[in-house]
């Protein structure tokens, strides 16, 4: 049976993290291998992708305690970037055209975030990858992925993990962790749920930008969830 895609366009939010396997640091080729032919099969269906990487995997804000806030968020922005051209790279070596925008301007490493640019790259059938964060310190790349969502009009955002869902505690730590595959933005930030930032999750709700949290350890996660099966945990109004 040839089913038709839930969504037509999206935007897949990456953490540097899911790009490191089981190394947890750096970049696993074989890992980031086969996310990028996760992205080329529901690419060839026609969905037009945007993609947020985090970096993680690179930097964390918390490797610079005791560090200048900014210094350390920007030293993460660039760490993005790193993981943007080699997402780039692997894509396009799988034949999937794409384009990488950064934030910060860096014209000799990619081009320069230009919202129309992006959208204009979408509808020519490109892979965007947004690099760099929103380009501001104090913000996330959870926040960057609500942000591009509302600038390109992505319908959903789809928020891959190393977890399935969202539980209301930790599910490696408790047992009893109670699974949701359903909730509200409200529920999000009053439960204060570790999903996303509060800055995130209420301009997703501000926008009315569904966010779906799955796991992306399960290899056709990303185009079940762009099948609109039931997967993971669907956060919305
Ligand atoms: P069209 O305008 O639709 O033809 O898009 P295009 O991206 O194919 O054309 P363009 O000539 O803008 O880009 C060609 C290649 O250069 C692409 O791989 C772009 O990502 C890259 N590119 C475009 N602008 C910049 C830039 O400012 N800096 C860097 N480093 N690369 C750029």
């Amino acid at each position: 049976v040839l089913l038709e895609p839930k969504y037509k366009r999206v935007i897949i939010k990456l953490s540097g993290e899911a790009l490191a396997g089981t190394t947890s640091h750096g970049i696993d080729t074989p890992t980031v291998q086969a996310i990028c032919s996760q992205i080329k099969e529901v690419f060839e269906l026609g969905v037009e992708i945007a993609i947020v990487v985090g970096g993680g995997n690179f930097w964390r804000g918390r490797s610079g305690e005791g560090m200048d806030k900014s210094t350390a968020d920007y030293m993460g922005m660039l760490a993005t970037c790193i993981n943007a051209l080699g997402l780039q790279d692997v894509l396009e070596e799988m034949d999937v055209p794409v384009r990488v925008q950064t934030a910060i301007e860096m014209k000799q490493i990619a081009e320069p975030y230009i919202r129309r640019k992006a959208v204009r790259h979408l509808e020519k059938r490109r892979v965007v990858i947004f690099a760099c964060g929103t380009g501001n310190p104090f913000f996330t790349t959870d926040t960057t992925a609500a942000l591009r969502a509302a600038e390109i009009d992505a319908e959903i955002i789809l928020l891959a993990k190393s977890i399935d869902a969202v539980y209301d505690s930790d599910p490696l730590v408790n047992p009893d962790a109670v699974r949701y595959s359903e909730l509200s933005y409200i529920d999000v930030l009053n439960q204060g749920l570790k999903v996303m930032d509060s800055t995130a999750t209420s301009l997703c709700m501000d926008n009315h930008i569904p966010i779906l949290v799955f796991g992306l350890n399960e290899p056709k996660n990303i185009l079940r969830a762009i099948m609109g099966e039931k997967i993971g945990t669907i956060i919305q109004e």
